[in-house]
């Protein structure tokens, strides 16, 4: 069956957008599962921005009756419904449950993306089957997350973690264990700040595709295979070589497998 799941936040610029296409460009490219991504940020998309598509139609052509299937694009072998910036005409975007229902058995995974807006959030929550907070480590980023867990309750919508991204000066912020014990909630992921995100925009390509072992590549990768269940990508060859190249490197990575204290079920 298809999961459906939304990446979700209220607040900005904490990587919604970001991890919802990393986590697509990974179910799709190192697991080879069929991934349709979805823009739901209603009043400020720009996923069709981050991959340099020109968006003729769009998801609010059909959410105004437009067959959803003229409103998909491909890239990176991922299927994408951008939605329209200067979209002018009503949309009800509560029919979003409805419009892709019908496309569930096509694809493994349908992941959307999120508006940090509240009322927007309401029906991509609704419309998902599983939604992952996402949260950089400080206490004014996670309580306004929480007002998004709240909304999944009222909807039903089970929460499966929070991803902590942006991590950049661990001494000044929150640590997992906090995390967990304010949200009540487990952590599934943990993602550093890197300054080479700048690329990925620039490039309009996903990071896991340009440097695949980049640390949020790595990390997102590893995700995605918790995720989807299927056993982690890596990259043997690489491996060898630095093992024979820097043992203090390969040390760090092996500290890093703690970031993941549990699998997603
Ligand atoms: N782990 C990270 N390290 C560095 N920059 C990041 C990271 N995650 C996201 N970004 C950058 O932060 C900005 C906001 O991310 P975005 O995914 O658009 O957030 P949101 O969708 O929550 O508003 C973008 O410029 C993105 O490239
Ligand atoms: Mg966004």
């Amino acid at each position: 069956m298809t999961n459906t799941i939304a990446f979700v936040s209220i607040k900005g610029g904490v990587g919604k957008t970001t991890l919802a296409l990393e986590t697509a460009s990974c179910l799709a490219n190192y697991y080879k599962k069929k991934v349709l991504l979805i823009d739901g940020n209603f009043s400020a998309p720009n996923l069709g921005l981050h991959l340099n598509l020109t968006n003729e139609v769009t998801l609010h052509d059909a959410l105004n009756g437009l067959p959803l299937h003229n409103t998909i694009y491909e890239a990176h072998n991922i299927d994408i419904i951008p939605a329209d910036l200067h979209y002018r005409d009503p949309v009800d975007i509560f029919k979003l449950k409805k419009i892709i229902a019908k496309f569930k058995p096509r694809y493994d995974y349908i992941i959307i993306d999120s508006s940090p807006n509240f009322e927007e959030l309401k029906p991509v929550i609704a419309a998902a089957d599983k939604i992952f907070l996402v949260s950089s480590p400080d206490h004014v980023t996670l309580e306004t997350t929480m007002k998004a867990a709240e909304l999944a309750k009222q909807e039903r919508t089970p929460i499966h973690g929070i991803i902590v991204n942006k991590i950049r000066s661990p001494k000044h912020e929150l640590d997992l264990e906090q995390i967990e014990k304010t949200s009540d909630i487990p952590v599934v992921a943990r993602i550093k700040s890197h300054k080479n995100m700048a690329k990925s925009l620039y490039c309009q390509k996903p990071i896991s595709l340009i440097e695949p072992n980049n640390t949020i590549s790595k990390e997102i990768r590893k995700f995605s295979s918790a995720l989807c269940g299927e056993p982690e990508f890596r990259n043997r060859l690489l491996e060898k070589l630095l093992l024979s190249i820097s043992k203090e490197k390969i040390n760090r990575d092996m500290l890093r497998q703690n970031f993941y204290q549990k699998q997603i079920i």
